[in-house]
């Protein structure tokens, strides 16, 4: 089946997911040649989600021994630019092999589902590690619709989407990647399972305790603060360095542009709106407040996962 929703193009519903043209063919391509090594990192979220921050924390977290502050990549790369994302990279020729070349451990961006991840080389006890951040959905939802208005006016001059199209095709659950529900509750259970390949993280509590989540970061990815560092301040340091505020004042991020592959390209700075929880009171009716709060809890019952409001 497909559907024309958000975009001009059709999602295309891929093994239970709704996935754009490219999406489909990156994730056959991640699920039948991705060599997959176990030292693979990566930063896994629903598109909207908090993909940015998380990107620049992990490489922040990972990378600090080599470099000093006042020279920071992060202060002259979008943090888009600091290591792939999967889909995109796979679909360029050539860069499948070109990928066994990057130094381990290697780290890398994916919207894909959990299910649709090869269970052989990435997912399971020996496969791959994953940090998956997710966000409420009533945020997502209208992250999601501002920015699909921006680059639709932008790439195809093309109407905006209303917000309650945006809320009929979030709430069927045909969005890019699946619905959102789907998403969440596919690395939910499987860091429930897998509890040292897969920490879950939810924006909104990284937003409230961003230090004892960049701790607890540094640690599931083998990476532990010493107590010197914490003594020096550097993990203050790093929450302050991938902080929105931090990242959306710079002058990559004010003027940049990132591009995807050939055909999408997003200005850097719109990958940084406000960045704060709640921001769908600003937007969302009563109405679609209680319809998308009924939806939440019914799909969400008995997993043991909840978005607080
Ligand atoms: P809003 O649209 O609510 O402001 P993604 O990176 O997955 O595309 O998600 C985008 C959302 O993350 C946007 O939310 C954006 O503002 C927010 N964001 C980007 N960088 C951030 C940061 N460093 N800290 C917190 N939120 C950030």
């Amino acid at each position: 089946p497909k559907e024309k929703g958000w975009l001009t193009e059709y999602l295309f519903q891929y093994q239970g997911f709704w996935l754009s043209p490219g999406a489909v063919k990156a994730t056959m391509l991640v699920q039948h040649y991705f060599r997959a090594q176990p030292t693979d990192i990566f930063a896994a979220t629903p598109p909207k989600s908090g993909t940015t921050w998380l990107r620049a924390l992990i490489f922040a977290t990972m990378n600090r021994t080599q470099f000093e502050l006042s020279t920071h990549p992060l202060l002259t790369t979008n943090p888009h630019g600091c290591f792939p994302y999967l889909e995109t990279f796979i679909c360029e020729d050539g860069s499948i092999s070109n990928l066994d070349t990057f130094p381990c451990p290697r780290l890398f961006s994916t919207h894909i589902p959990y299910s649709l991840l090869p269970a052989e080389s990435m997912t399971g006890v020996s496969g791959c590690t994953f940090v998956y951040l997710c966000r409420n959905p009533k945020d997502v939802l209208v992250s999601k619709w501002i920015f699909i208005n921006i680059n639709k006016s932008r790439h195809k001059q093309l109407p905006a989407l209303s917000l309650e199209e945006a809320f009929e095709l979030f709430c069927q659950g045909t969005s890019h990647y699946g619905s959102f529900w789907e998403h969440v509750l596919g690395y939910w259970k499987a860091s429930l399972e897998n509890p040292k390949k897969i920490l879950f993280l939810k924006y909104e509590d990284l937003k409230n305790e961003p230090l004892v989540y960049v701790k607890r970061l540094a640690e599931f990815l083998g990476k532990p603060f010493t107590p010197e560092e914490e003594r020096n301040g550097d993990v203050e340091e790093i929450v302050r360095l991938c902080s929105f505020e931090n990242l959306s004042s710079l002058e990559i991020n004010k003027h940049g542009e990132h591009r995807f592959n050939s055909e999408y390209v997003v200005n850097n700075r719109d990958f940084f709106r406000k960045g704060q929880v709640g921001d769908w009171k600003n937007y969302l009716t009563d109405e679609m407040v209680k319809r998308i709060d009924q939806i939440t809890e019914e799909k969400l019952y008995g997993s043991g996962l909840r978005f607080g409001a």
